[in-house]
């Protein structure tokens, strides 16, 4: 009987699509996907290391399941790379697998379990990169029948100073664009009708491989027949430029949601963050985005808390949010990370002070985040349904092109199509909708 693999998934969309990979190539490999990880002979954890906390989670984990198991564990993804052999050495995991080696999982374990006494696979050389945009991938579904996540770009040299991504997922390598465009249509000849393109910087894409620039991507996957939304994900403020924005405004089935990390909104602090832009230039972005596209949103990322940050650095990432008035914003309490820059800075704040500094800022964007919501009662909005609501059978979720999640009356047949409503209520942080001609 084939053997079968369990696949846990920790981290970033990056990882998700790894793990897409790795079933892939598992099951060239003859193993069988199992339904749960109690029938399974092989666990993967694919992993990640942005914070400790990610870390001290899956770590928690895997030595939950090591403890009530016979079956091969084998930890993968960003925590592998970081860690590597000491998770073997320590009895953690039976293998490791950094995230260079994913799509050779399959082979990698089926040698295992032939006997290969090698148990750490960990190289990053260019050679280890090959098979990553498979055409096979595109007849894999995500989770939403209609979507699929496609990864423009690998690794990141921007070497931020608190962030540990360089030294995990290696240099940037941009896919080749006649690749990532063939795999689209291929996606979309099987049923996809939405594309969100990935990478940790995408806005640098090219810039490794001499292709094409990320606004020439863009405009050529929007451009092709059938696709009803393309989003993109993630921008770095220090290469977003007015090309892309222009390339958004040309095309109505391009996101109105930008996600751009401002860190910090001190000067000072976006320096030792080495994110080489300044508030000037982050507000010069979002102006230029006021004019050019009169409805978009703008979603962020917020550290507060970084080594040397006084409450005076800390009240103007407080004013960065009153005036940008982000419609969303992910915000976390700085985590060292060994091997980063940031590591040997000094930090002056203890763990409840970042906290208490987190909260506050939780509070004041949580406030402006309903009330942007709130503005667009009465507006006419234009969403993919998504799938049915888990409160009432008569009732589905989707998303709006400013990435706003709603409600509204529907029926199976609505999944993966466009939609107009008018918004009538919202509750939470959900948009109450109502179709409209
Ligand atoms: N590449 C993206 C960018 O440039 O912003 C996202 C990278 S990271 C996967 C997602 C977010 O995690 C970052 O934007 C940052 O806010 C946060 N992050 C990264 N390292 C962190 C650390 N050491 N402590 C706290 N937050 C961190
Ligand atoms: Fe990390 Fe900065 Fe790269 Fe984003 S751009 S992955 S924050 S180093
Ligand atoms: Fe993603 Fe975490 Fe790795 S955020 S790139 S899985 S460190």
């Amino acid at each position: 009987m084939k053997k079968r693999f369990y696949i846990e998934t920790f981290g970033c969309q990056m990882n998700k699509g790894d793990s897409d990979l790795m079933a892939l190539s598992l099951e060239t490999a003859g193993f069988d996907r199992a339904d749960g990880e109690a029938d399974a002979d092989i666990l993967i954890f694919n992993t990640c290391s942005v914070r400790s906390h990610a870390e001290s989670r899956a770590l928690a984990r895997v030595r939950s399941v090591r403890k009530s198991d016979s079956a091969l564990v084998v930890i993968a993804g960003c925590m592998a790379q970081r860690l590597g052999d000491s998770l073997v050495a320590d009895g953690t995991a039976d293998l490791v697998v950094g995230p260079y080696q994913s799509p050779k999982i399959g082979d990698i374990i089926a040698g295992c379990l032939g006997g290969r006494k090698t148990r750490a696979f960990l190289s990053q050389k260019p050679e280890d990169f090959a098979g990553r945009i498979q055409p096979a991938a595109a007849l894999r579904r995500d989770k939403l029948p209609y979507h699929k996540w496609v990864t423009i770009t690998h690794g990141c040299e921007n070497f931020c100073s608190y962030c540990i991504v360089p030294y995990v997922r290696g240099k940037l390598i941009s896919f080749p664009s006649e690749a990532i465009v063939r795999h689209v249509g291929q996606c979309v000849a099987g049923g996809v009708t939405e594309i969100t393109l990935l990478g940790q910087n995408v806005n640098q894409y090219g810039m490794d491989s001499g292709d094409i620039p990320f606004h020439r991507l863009l405009e050529r996957v929007a451009g092709i027949k059938g696709i009803l939304r393309v989003n993109f994900l993630t921008s770095h403020p220090m290469d977003f430029n007015d090309d892309i924005v222009r390339v958004v405004a040309d095309h109505a089935n391009i996101t109105r949601s930008m996600h751009l990390p401002l860190q910090s909104g001190s000067d000072r602090i976006l320096a030792l963050m080495n994110r080489k832009y300044t508030m000037t230039r982050y507000h010069s972005i979002i102006e230029h985005l006021d004019r050019t596209l009169p409805d978009h949103a703008v979603s962020t990322d917020l550290i507060v808390g970084f080594p040397g940050e006084t409450e005076k650095d800390y009240e103007l990432t407080l004013d960065a949010v009153h005036r940008v008035r982000f419609d969303e914003a992910f915000m976390y309490a700085y985590s060292p990370r060994e091997g980063t820059p940031s590591f040997v800075m000094k930090e002056e704040l203890g763990r409840s002070q970042k906290i208490e500094r987190l909260q506050r800022l939780i509070e004041i964007q949580r406030a402006i985040s309903r009330e942007k919501l709130l503005a667009r009662i009465d507006r006419p909005e234009e969403l993919i349904v998504e799938g049915q609501s888990r409160r009432s059978p008569g009732e589905y979720r989707g998303r709006t092109y400013l990435n706003h999640p709603v409600v509204l009356p529907g029926g199976p047949g609505d999944v993966g199509r466009k939609i107009r409503i008018i918004i009538k209520d919202v509750r939470g942080s959900t948009l109450y909708g109502e179709r409209s001609a």
